[in-house]
C-alpha cells in the first residue's frame, strides 16, 4: 500500500469540509412531523436562523422568519388562524407565504412580507431548503428512488464533531477493520448523483466479522453490497444489500452552535403491502435500528474528542478526499444568516443578500 500516495489531492485547506460557519444551500430537517399539529405554531432555530413553524387547516407546514416584519415580536407567541398567523403583538396577520393579509386598524393592509421558506414532509420529518427556490428534490435513497417506502424515525444524537466529519466515518475503510473489527476488505467506487449527491459502493465477497453477517452467512454466500449516497455532506443514506434483504438507514444531520452536529436516524424499507408484508416490514425496521445502533456505537468517543485534520492520508483515504472535493464545489451558506458565502482563499470576504424580490421590502425589513 502506498503511503501518502500521490494522486491524493488534499493539500488545498477546505473552505466549506469541517467548517462551523458554512454549509451547503439545501433540504434539512426540521422537527418529526407528528410533533406539529394542526393549529400549532412552534420557535425552532435551524442552522443558526430562527424560525417559525406551523402548521394551518390545510396541514401543510409552514416555516417563517421567526420575528415579526412590523415590531418583531417573535411570531411564536402568535396563533394560527386557518391557514394564516397572527402576530401576538398588533395582531398583524400573515398567509402561508408571508404576505401581510391584515392588519386590525387599516382597511388594507401595507405591503410587508414575513420571510417564508420552502418546506416539505417526508420519512415523518418536516424539511426546510434553506434557499429561496428548492433546486433538489428530498434526499432520497437511490435504490427507492421509484418505490414507496415505509419509514421510522430512531435515535436523535448530538456528536461534539462537525456533520461532516461524521458522516465520512461510513466511507472511512480503515476504521472498519479497527473500530469495527469487521476484517472484511473495503474498495469503494464514487460516482457523483448530481452537483449536491455523490455515491459510494463496495461489493464484499468476504464475511464481515459482525454478528448479523455472521448469520445471514451461514446460509448466504453471495457478494453484499453497500452502498453510500450523501446530501449536502450533511445526510446520509446507507444500503446494505443481499439479494433478499436490504437495510436502508438515514442519518440525517444538522449543524448546531459550536459546529457540532444534530443527527436524527431514519430506518427505512420499501413498502410491502398485506399482513404478511406489514410484519416483514415491523421486522426488517427493528432489525435495522439494531445496525443503526451498531453503526455508531463503537466510534462515540471518536466523535466526542477528534480535531479532524487529514494530514497523511494513504489510498484506503481516497473516498474521504473525494468526500471533500465534492463538497468543496457546492453553494455555500453561512450559518445563521444564510446568506450566500463569497469565498477567497479561505476567507469571507463578501456576504452577498440574496436577490430582491421586486414588489415585497420582506428582505429589507427582515433580513
Ligand atoms: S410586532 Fe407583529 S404585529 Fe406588531
Ligand atoms: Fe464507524
Amino acid at each position: 500500500m502506498n503511503v501518502n500516495s500521490a494522486n491524493l489531492n488534499h493539500t488545498r485547506k477546505p473552505k466549506i469540509f469541517n467548517q462551523p460557519e458554512r454549509f451547503i444551500e439545501g433540504w434539512y430537517w426540521v422537527i418529526p412531523s407528528k410533533k406539529l399539529r394542526v393549529g400549532e405554531v412552534k420557535p425552532v432555530t435551524i442552522l443558526g436562523r430562527e424560525l417559525v413553524i406551523y402548521r394551518g387547516e390545510d396541514k401543510q407546514a409552514v416555516i417563517l422568519d421567526a420575528y415579526c416584519p412590523h415590531f418583531g415580536a417573535h411570531l411564536g407567541e402568535g396563533t394560527v388562524e386557518g391557514n394564516e398567523i397572527r402576530c401576538f403583538f398588533h395582531h398583524w396577520k400573515f398567509d402561508s407565504e408571508g404576505f401581510c393579509v391584515e392588519i386590525p386598524c387599516l382597511e388594507e393592509p401595507v405591503k410587508v412580507k414575513a420571510k417564508s421558506w420552502p418546506t416539505a414532509e417526508q420519512y415523518g420529518l418536516i424539511w426546510v431548503w434553506t434557499g429561496e427556490t428548492p433546486q433538489q428534490p428530498l434526499p432520497f435513497i437511490p435504490e427507492l428512488e421509484m418505490e414507496e417506502s415505509d419509514s421510522a424515525l430512531s435515535a436523535r444524537f448530538i456528536t461534539n464533531c462537525h456533520p461532516n466529519v461524521f458522516m465520512i466515518n461510513a466511507i472511512d475503510a480503515q476504521h472498519f477493520n479497527t473500530v469495527h473489527k469487521l476484517l472484511s476488505e473495503f474498495n469503494f467506487e464514487k460516482q457523483e448523483l448530481n452537483e449536491n449527491a455523490i455515491t459510494f459502493t463496495n461489493t464484499t465477497h468476504s464475511t464481515p466479522d459482525y454478528w448479523l453477517m455472521k448469520l445471514i452467512r451461514s446460509f448466504y454466500k453471495k457478494p453484499v453490497n453497500y452502498h453510500l449516497c450523501y446530501w449536502y455532506g450533511m445526510t446520509g443514506m446507507i444500503t446494505i444489500s443481499l439479494d433478499f434483504l436490504q437495510f436502508h438507514l438515514i442519518f440525517a444531520s444538522r449543524l448546531i452552535e459550536a459546529g457540532r452536529a444534530e443527527i436524527m436516524t431514519i430506518l427505512m424499507t420499501k413498502k410491502r403491502l398485506g399482513i404478511f408484508g406489514r410484519l416483514h416490514n415491523h421486522l426488517v425496521l427493528w432489525l435495522s435500528k439494531f445496525v443503526a445502533e451498531d453503526f455508531i456505537k463503537d466510534d462515540n468517543k471518536i466523535f466526542q474528542t477528534i480535531q479532524f485534520n487529514l494530514k497523511s492520508p494513504i489510498d484506503l483515504d481516497q473516498p474521504i478526499i473525494q468526500f471533500i472535493d465534492h463538497l468543496e464545489r457546492q453553494k455555500a451558506l453561512k450559518w445563521g444568516t444564510w446568506y450566500i458565502d463569497r469565498m477567497n482563499d479561505g476567507e469571507v470576504r463578501e456576504i452577498e443578500k440574496r436577490p430582491k424580490r421586486e414588489k415585497w421590502h420582506d428582505e429589507l425589513v427582515n433580513d
